[in-house]
């Protein structure tokens, strides 16, 4: 069995606007073993979040191939990739993205309402995941009732409650002071070390990518291990 779950070659993305074409990803190749916590840097507009959108099926790429938790996604049309998505993936915002009105809990069971399981094997998958990200006391809370970092491990709850083996972050630790976003960190590392998710986070921030067991740079449209100057 392959043991990646991203496998990337030749991989290309153009944004057309007008008479001028944009291209942040340029034949691009990437391979990410299961279980691995990689961090991804670069300056702004380099295509972080670009690539965090191709490899989690958001978008398609112009050009290249995209095997992912062992499927070719980049042939798939819009309804497949949607299911393969909500099977393979878990995403997570810089500004957690909740819903105002529901609470902690119903922010988390969102992605499970269309899974077909019942209300009970609901509950018990919402609890789990609040449990693991050490909310379950905080379950009834508006968003608006929790700090920033614990509106973050309620995302996490819900990017984890359909037991994706994918998890892209797109700056999740951006708008934290240090204790959250150290916080924050280690959930991260722990749903690699002890869940084995893959886990793919852009970065600004140097010392969290150092929770990272690998650090890749990108720049103009190409990923490389070590970059000259820190973005
Ligand atoms: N939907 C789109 N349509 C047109 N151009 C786009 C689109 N999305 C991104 N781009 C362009 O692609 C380039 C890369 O954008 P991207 O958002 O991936 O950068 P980034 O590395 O995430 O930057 P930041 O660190 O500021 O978040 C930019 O030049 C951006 O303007
Ligand atoms: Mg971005």
């Amino acid at each position: 069995m392959n043991d990646l779950m991203i496998q990337c070659r030749g991989v290309s993305k153009s944004y057309r606007k007008g008479s001028t074409v944009v291209t942040p990803l340029e034949a691009l190749d990437l391979d990410v073993p299961k279980g691995e916590f990689l961090a991804l840097m670069g300056p702004s507009g380099s295509g972080k979040t670009t690539l965090l959108n191709l490899l989690s099926g958001i978008d398609s790429p112009s050009q290249g191939s995209l095997v992912i938790a062992g499927e070719e996604i980049s042939t798939l049309g819009r309804r497949q990739l949607t299911a393969w998505r909500a099977a393979h993936v878990g995403y997570i915002f810089q500004l957690y993205h909740l819903v105002p009105v529901l609470t902690a809990f119903e922010n988390v069971e969102l992605p499970l309402l269309l899974s077909g399981l019942s209300k009970k094997e609901r509950r018990e998958r919402v609890a789990t995941a609040l449990d693991l990200v050490g909310l379950t006391d905080r379950a009834s809370h508006a968003p608006t009732e929790l700090s920033g970092g614990q509106e973050q491990r309620v995302a996490i709850a819900r990017a984890i409650v359909a037991d994706p083996s994918l998890l892209v972050a797109d700056e999740p630790t951006g708008d934290l002071d240090r204790e959250s976003a150290t916080n924050i960190l280690s959930l991260l590392r722990n749903l690699a070390e002890e869940h084995g998710k893959t886990i793919v986070m852009v970065t600004h921030d140097a010392k969290a990518a150092a929770a990272a067991d690998r650090t890749l740079h990108l720049e103009k449209g190409q990923l490389l291990e070590n970059a000259c100057a820190p973005s």
